[in-house]
């Protein structure tokens, strides 16, 4: 499983500083680090109480038959070593496998309390309506790449989940830290206006969008406190509109 103690060490500390901080929802997958992603997440949660945070853990697409995707929760739950997943996703989706028989796993999983919500990720306004066709539980949730340089959710995926009360959870909020440094111009001079980095208001800007959460990613105890710094404080509405609009390239 590729482990590095000093690594490990180092990310348990960021996540249980994140959970201090009050920072609740943990976001993983079976996939990242082939499980050992999970593994450290139950370590860092022990000392904390559980019902307060929450776990999203995905399912790879690899997974998706009935049998697999039990399996697989169960190896999950395992490592993130808890008694329930608080929402599961299809991480991403695969065409070759009946999403009937996937969200049959999925109900099953929430009648036997194994996990609390449901909700896919990567999947188009299409794909997200023929799952939930196939459901009895609401899908609470679609996790996908969105962030001031990508802008992809805004074609129809975020207002339909608007509309239908559906969780748009933004991935790679920071574009995997581009968005964290100096050099786009507008995101400069917001930052000097509201006394903010860079990453506060990249990342004020999504959660300024109804049922936009935002899950950034940082093993750096400085950077996390950075990011719940973009928390309690709003933008005005025409520098909203202005990064709405704003052709994001690079000064140099
Ligand atoms: N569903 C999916 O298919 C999918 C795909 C990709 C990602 N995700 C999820 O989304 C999460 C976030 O995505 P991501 O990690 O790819 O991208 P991200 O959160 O946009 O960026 C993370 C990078 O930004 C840096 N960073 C964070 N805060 C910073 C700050 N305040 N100042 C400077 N640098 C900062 C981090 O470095 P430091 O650690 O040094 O701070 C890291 O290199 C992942 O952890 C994962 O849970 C889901």
């Amino acid at each position: 499983m590729g482990e590095n103690i000093s690594e490990d060490v180092k990310n348990i500390k960021a996540l249980k500083e994140a959970i201090r901080l009050g920072m609740t929802h943990i976001d993983t997958a079976e996939s990242y680090a082939a499980g050992h992603a999970e593994e450290l997440v139950g370590k860092a949660i022990k000392s904390f109480n559980r019902k307060r945070l929450f776990i999203t853990t995905k399912v790879k697409p690899e997974h998706l038959r009935f049998d697999q995707v039990l399996k697989a929760a169960k190896a999950s739950l395992k490592r993130l070593d808890t008694d329930y997943i608080d929402l599961y996703l299809i991480h991403w989706p695969n065409p070759d496998i009946f999403l009937e028989e996937t969200m049959r796993a999925f109900d099953f999983l929430v009648d036997e309390d194994l996990v609390k919500y449901i909700g896919v990720s990567n999947f188009s306004v299409k794909l997200l309506e023929e799952a939930q066709s196939y459901s009895k539980n609401k899908i609470i949730a679609n996790q996908v790449e969105y962030n001031l340089l990508s802008r992809e959710p805004e074609k129809e995926l975020l207002s339909f989940c608007q509309k239908k009360k559906i969780m748009l959870t933004a991935y790679q909020p920071l574009a995997r830290g581009k968005l964290a440094k100096p050099g786009f111009v507008l995101l400069d001079e917001l930052a000097k206006k509201y006394g903010k980095t860079q990453a506060q208001i990249a990342l004020n800007w999504l959660i300024s969008k109804s049922n936009v959460v935002i899950i950034p990613k940082s093993s750096n105890i400085e950077h996390l406190r950075e990011n719940l710094g973009a928390i309690g404080w709003k933008m005005e509405k025409k520098d909203i509109e202005r990064l709405d609009t704003y052709g994001f390239k690079r000064k140099n």
